[in-house]
């Protein structure tokens, strides 16, 4: 499956529930892209150029980096794609490789939400350092015990394309160059909309629901 919206929609939140529900492996490209910059690859180091301003990274980079994970999976484990494919050169490409391999997008879900709660999201947002789980924090009031991951007891720390510049060009971005790959989705009858402005609980019922599992 892909998970689908803008910055700060909540795809990270849900793959992770998704994923331990489902069974399935999550594949992030910006997780991707943070490990290899994390372990200081050349790989990150470029594409790092492109995600602080908040532009997309080439596709001659994204592409293989993406492709190899998911193809290197088991052909029997489901995955679950978040944060690609980002236009639609990206999601031919996926379906071509995957139709190689007789695999396939079984469902896309579009998970939305308005601007000004993106914005407001992605503020208070902190990631781990170590197994990159997003976080909300309350910038007023938090101790040293919340800078901790939930999930990993691992360092957090706020992403640089988290600035308000870097969050605005990512929404225009979104827009312009993403939005449309819903359309391609949509012809292909593949698409699952939901609202993202519900509580985290609420929009994964929501997505189970959607895909028939609850
Ligand atoms: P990427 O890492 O994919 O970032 P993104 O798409 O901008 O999305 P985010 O990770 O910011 O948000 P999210 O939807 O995962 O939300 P989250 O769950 O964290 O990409 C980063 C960059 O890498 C790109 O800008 C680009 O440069 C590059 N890149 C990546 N893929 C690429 C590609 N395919 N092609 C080219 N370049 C690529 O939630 C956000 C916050 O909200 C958290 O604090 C969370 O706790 C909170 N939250 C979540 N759900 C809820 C809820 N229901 N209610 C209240 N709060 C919530
Ligand atoms: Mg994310």
């Amino acid at each position: 499956m892909v998970l689908f919206g803008p910055p700060g929609a909540g795809k990270g939140t849900q793959a992770q529930l998704l994923r331990d529900r489902l069974n399935l492996a999550h594949v992030s490209s910006g997780d991707l892209f943070r490990q290899n910059l994390n372990n200081n690859t050349p790989l990150g180091l470029k594409a790092a150029e492109y995600m602080k301003q908040g532009h997309l990274v080439p596709d001659e980079v994204t592409i293989d980096i993406v492709l190899d994970k998911v193809l290197s999976l088991n052909s029997e484990e489901g995955f679950i794609l978040d944060g690609f494919p980002r236009n639609r050169y990206q999601a031919e490409v996926l379906e071509k490789a995957l139709a190689q391999r007789s695999r396939g997008i079984d469902k896309v879900v579009h998970i939305d939400v308005c601007q000004e709660e993106l914005i407001r999201r992605l503020a208070g947002r902190f990631n781990c350092r170590d197994c990159q789980a997003p976080h909300s924090i309350d910038k007023v009031a938090f101790s040293q015990e919340d800078l901790k991951c939930g999930q990993c007891g691992g360092e957090l720390y706020q992403r640089e394309d988290d600035r308000p510049e870097a969050v605005q060009r990512r929404i225009e971005v979104y827009q312009r160059e993403t939005l449309p790959v819903l359309d391609y989705y949509r012809e292909k009858d593949l698409l699952l909309d939901v609202s993202g402005l519900d509580t985290v609980e609420k929009v994964n019922k929501d997505v189970l629901a959607g895909l028939g599992v609850i």
